[in-house]
């Protein structure tokens, strides 16, 4: 998506469709005299949050639609998201390529003109997006590509901003979406590291790929139990942008990259197995942070850290009983060969303490126990220090991407006691999802650290199938309160 702002009087805009409210549709009509088309429409439109209405204006003028959005005089904040969220549907069903979105004609309590455009556009990227899939039909498709917004002109350089800001957002998003949607004979480990290296290279950033032979070496056991059970080889990615001060510490961003988890030895049953493509989504996210950051050219020092490796079942794969000797010299019991996401994020972990990170943020499609916890609309959040997590939670709350913080108390941590090793990587039935990040935390005892578990949030499936681009909205905006 192209989004600019818009000047110059409503009437004469050059487009396919005028996104606006009733009262901003009526003025429109009476200075267009397109009121015939209009008058009924208005009429018997049911002026609500969530509801639409699309009317077109006939050949002659330079608008050819109107969508009508239901509105209040005054909107909450809610209910400001959901019109955006019923207009944005709207404009995706219609065969359109291009909108004039006047946000001057929406009133959102407390709300001004930038943080209007702000939410309003991180909603429109959200349901705009679409993969480009390899089917005859996608070339000729009729998709909607630029939205230009009008504000209400006070301040235009705040408004420019927003836009700004809005585009490196969807940019990052739309990466991660589609290295995310690509299926997993393409999106390898090599892909995602070929895609890092190619970004960075444009974008003047450093990025180092550690191989496996490195890896090994510098005693990364954990994350090589993981990735010898596939022919296709594991990866370390780190892409390092430097937009703050030169002594600043960097904010480290971890993400998982597990380009296909078939479970390893413990295989997992097969259907819906196809899903686990999806498993590297905490990797394509910290890319997409990374890149929204560059494109908004955010002062601040960001480190994004992929740990990308296959889990596949084969005569060189991991055994249940397993041990093996992480980075950190803590050894780790395998009782559990599908627990890999943690295996090798804990090394990664333990790799970006010598960037000596200001903070750690880890992201993962880590257990079905938080989608069975959370569901779709949150996160699992989880850290040891309180700050960092309201700083999450602040930045999902604002942006219309939450996550809700779920405790990592010690009281857990017996769960992982191995009669063979220092732990084992799996608690028992109960909490899993909090005793994932038990796991984890043990490997961050002396950093601030969070985990994001977005197994619940970072796609969707049944008939729309998809990833969905979070947490990239929550990252991004943490460290634009954080810049
Ligand atoms: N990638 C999965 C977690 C997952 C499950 C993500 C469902 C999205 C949807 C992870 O590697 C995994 O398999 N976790 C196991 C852990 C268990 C063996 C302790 C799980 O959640 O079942
Ligand atoms: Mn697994
Ligand atoms: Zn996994």
């Amino acid at each position: 998506m192209k989004y600019s702002t818009s000047t110059g009087r409503l009437e004469v805009q050059r487009t396919d469709c005028v996104v606006t409210t009733r009262a901003g549709a009526r003025a429109l009509a009476e200075r267009r005299r397109v009121g015939d088309y209009l008058d009924q429409a208005l009429a018997d439109f049911d002026d609500k949050p969530g509801k639409t209405t699309m009317v077109p204006l006939g050949k002659r003028g330079t608008i050819k639609r109107v969508l009508v959005v239901g509105s209040n005089a005054k909107l909450s904040i809610a209910d400001f998201r959901k019109a955006m969220q019923a207009a944005a549907s709207a404009l995706r069903n219609a065969a359109l390529r291009d909108a004039v979105l006047a946000l001057d004609a929406f009133t959102v309590d407390g709300y001004d003109a930038e943080q209007k455009t702000r939410v309003a556009l991180a909603i429109f990227s959200n349901v705009l997006y679409r993969f480009k899939a390899p089917r005859r039909d996608e070339e000729t498709a009729t998709t909607i590509a630029r939205v230009a917004v009008r504000t209400d002109g006070r301040s235009p350089a705040a408004a420019r901003r927003a836009i700004r800001t809005a585009q490196a957002l969807d940019d990052g998003m739309s990466w991660a979406r589609d290295m995310a949607n690509l299926p997993p004979n393409v999106c390898n480990p090599s892909y995602l590291a070929r895609q890092a290296r190619a970004y960075a290279r444009k974008a003047g950033l450093r990025c180092r790929v550690l191989e496996e032979a490195e890896m090994e070496r510098l005693g990364m056991g954990a994350f090589m139990s993981v990735t010898r059970g596939s022919d296709t080889p594991g990866k370390l990615i780190i892409v390092e942008y430097r937009g703050g001060k030169r002594g600043d510490k960097p904010i480290a961003m971890i993400g998982k990259g597990i380009t296909f988890d078939t479970g390893g030895i413990s295989l997992k049953p097969g259907a819906a197995m196809d899903e686990m493509k999806f498993d590297m989504c905490g990797a394509a996210s910290v890319l997409g942070c990374l890149r929204a950051a560059v494109e908004a050219r955010l002062p601040v020092n960001l480190l994004a850290i992929v740990a990308a490796a296959e889990n596949m079942p084969s005569g060189n794969a991991s055994r249940p009983g397993d041990v093996v000797k992480t980075l950190s010299g803590q050894t780790v019991e395998i009782l559990n060969t599908d627990a890999e996401g943690r295996l090798v994020l804990c090394d990664a972990i333990t790799y970006a303490e010598r960037y000596e990170p200001r903070v750690v943020i880890d992201v993962a499609t880590l257990t079905g126990a938080c989608v069975v916890a959370l569901g779709a609309p949150a996160s699992g959040l989880f850290a040891n220090d309180d700050a960092l997590a309201k700083q999450l939670q602040d930045a999902g709350d604002y942006i219309g991407d939450r996550a809700w913080r779920m405790p990592v108390w010690d009281d857990y941590q017996a769960a992982l006691k191995s009669n063979f090793a220092d732990m084992a990587n799996i608690g028992g039935r109960e909490a899993g999802a909090i005793t994932a990040a038990c796991f984890l935390s043990r490997f961050a005892k002396g950093l601030k650290w969070a985990h994001l578990d977005v197994a619940g949030s970072a796609y969707t499936s049944g008939a729309s199938k998809g990833a969905s681009g979070r947490p990239v909205p929550l990252l991004f905006q943490f460290l634009l309160d954080a810049a």
